[in-house]
């Protein structure tokens, strides 16, 4: 597999500069062994892995000792919500200061594109109030470019969204001439680089759609070759007729299915991950299907009466009317208010909140699954956001991994690499191999943990060294690298 740098200083430019990763332990993504190697980087790829490398002659070499240290892909957040902060926070310190490099955004129905108003509505509103600028993939791109992030992104058009750029109304079915024109604009979408749809049928303004509406747009993804991801119908009581409507959506429109933060939410549901686990493997045996997970036994999202049962704990994350409230648990605002804790819920509106509705058993058997990705579901523009945020990936290599042994540390890294480029189609990304894009997080796998609580959900993690993308060093322990903005926006093909 390794190039000898003789031939790669052949091939290369020699005078460009050469960041050379010294005697790391190599964990390359695809879930094969680790290795001890030097892993060689030039012009923003992978040159050469391997033992011992040379040193390239006549060439500007930056050598960093890894002794001790693991050498992984960058990590790639397969579900995110960070359309709008990769505009408008170059740093993506939540994402980088956890290693990761990748993020796919326009995830539960909700993107950013195409769509331009002043007032989004919930749930569009988990984006921010003020983002909504951007008709079509293409002002994304202009708008990403002028200034790039951090981190590099895949987009998504959400189903949601579709629906407001193209419906007077959400609360019912969409007309065939709406169908056609909110799959014109998805075409359109796709043409110019996203990666495929999401639909978040759980949420008021698209659970009126029946499955055939998401299907004919599903079509339009086929055709591209993009995938789709959804946030089912329910992830409560019947969510096994949730993942079959999933299912034969994505089966008729021959897209491959992606689960988004795959859980059995609400008490009632508890226990019965081995019985989603095992359907799930059954609908893959006849079609391509993934899923992704958090490592919490909270979610969170907007603030909604229906999700508040007076049983399981519930934590604002904002709110418009009480910002005062953000981080307060329910009960206590609506015992000091003297009221219920669903009346509290109205008259914190808009907002958001956590949602203690997971048990650890089921979410300790969900990440663990050999199908499941890792994706943060973060929400960066919430006051007092949940703790996946800043801490998705390091828990699970720390506690997950080596706390509690649940799988092995090349497992723990191949989903959050390998398995998820391989899902999202994402070209060249989530291995260490020569060819492929020099994403790189560099860390220590006795240290690694997330320190961000629901207490105090902004602490960064411990154990992440170094990260780059595209070959630039972005992060170091301290804080920002000296590369502001290496990201660049995915597509399906190139690169
Ligand atoms: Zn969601
Ligand atoms: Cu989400």
């Amino acid at each position: 597999m390794s190039l000898h740098v003789d031939t790669v200083s052949a091939t290369f430019a020699a005078k460009a500069p050469f960041t050379l990763l010294r005697g790391g332990t190599v964990i390359d993504g695809t879930g094969a062994l680790r290795i001890q190697a030097d892993v060689l980087i030039h012009e923003g790829r992978i040159a050469a892995v391997g033992q011992d490398l040379p040193l390239p002659a006549s060439a500007d070499v930056t050598p960093i000792d890894c002794r001790g240290l693991v050498v992984a892909p960058g990590f790639i957040d397969v579900h995110t919500h960070d359309d709008a902060l990769l505009l408008q926070d170059r740093t993506m310190a939540p994402k980088l200061s956890q290693g990761v490099t990748s993020v796919v955004a326009g995830n539960c129905g909700i993107s950013l594109v195409p769509l331009v108003t002043d007032a989004p509505a919930p749930p569009l509103n988990l984006l921010g109030e003020q983002s909504f600028r951007h008709a079509s993939v293409a002002a994304y791109r202009q708008a990403f470019e002028a200034r790039p992030p951090g981190v590099n992104a895949a987009l998504l058009v959400g189903h949601t969204t579709l629906r407001f750029a193209t419906m007077d109304r959400t609360d019912r079915a969409a007309e065939p001439a709406e169908i056609a024109r909110m799959a014109e604009l998805l075409d359109a979408c796709l043409g110019e680089g996203a990666i495929g749809l999401s639909s978040g049928l759980f949420y008021g303004p698209a659970s009126a759609a029946p499955a055939s509406e998401v299907t004919a747009l599903a079509r339009v993804v086929a055709r591209h070759g993009g995938v789709y991801t959804t946030h089912l119908r329910t992830e409560m009581e019947a969510i096994l007729d949730a993942l079959d409507e999933a299912a034969d959506c994505a089966r008729d429109a021959g897209v491959p299915l992606v689960i988004s933060h795959h859980k059995c939410a609400g008490p009632a549901n508890w226990g019965r991950s081995p019985q989603t686990l095992a359907h799930i493997e059954s609908l893959a045996q006849r079609q391509r299907v993934a899923l992704d997970a958090y490592p919490y036994t909270a979610g969170s999202t907007v603030l909604r009466e229906d999700l508040v049962d007076g049983v399981i704990d519930v934590r604002v994350t904002w709110s418009t009317p009480h910002p005062e409230a953000s981080g307060r648990m329910l009960a206590e605002l609506a015992a000091e208010w003297g009221i219920s804790q669903k009346e509290a819920c109205r008259r914190l509106q808009p907002g958001g909140a956590c949602y203690f509705q997971m048990r650890e058993d089921d979410v300790a058997r969900i990440v663990s699954h050999p199908m499941t990705m890792i994706g943060s579901d973060g929400l960066p523009h919430d006051q007092h956001p949940h703790p996946r945020l800043w801490g998705a990936f390091p828990r699970v290599l720390g506690h997950y991994c080596r706390e509690q042994g649940l799988f092995t540390l090349e497992q723990a890294v191949h989903k959050m690499t390998g398995l998820s480029a391989r899902n999202f189609r994402l070209v060249d990304r989530g291995e260490i191999r020569p060819g492929a894009w020099a994403d790189i997080t560099v860390f220590d796998p006795e240290r690694i943990i997330d320190r961000a609580t629901f207490d105090s959900p902004l602490e960064r993690a411990a154990g992440i060294e170094s990260v780059w993308v595209n070959g630039q060093l972005s992060w170091t322990q301290g804080g920002a690298g000296p590369a502001l903005g290496a990201g660049r926006l995915l597509s399906l093909r190139a690169s």
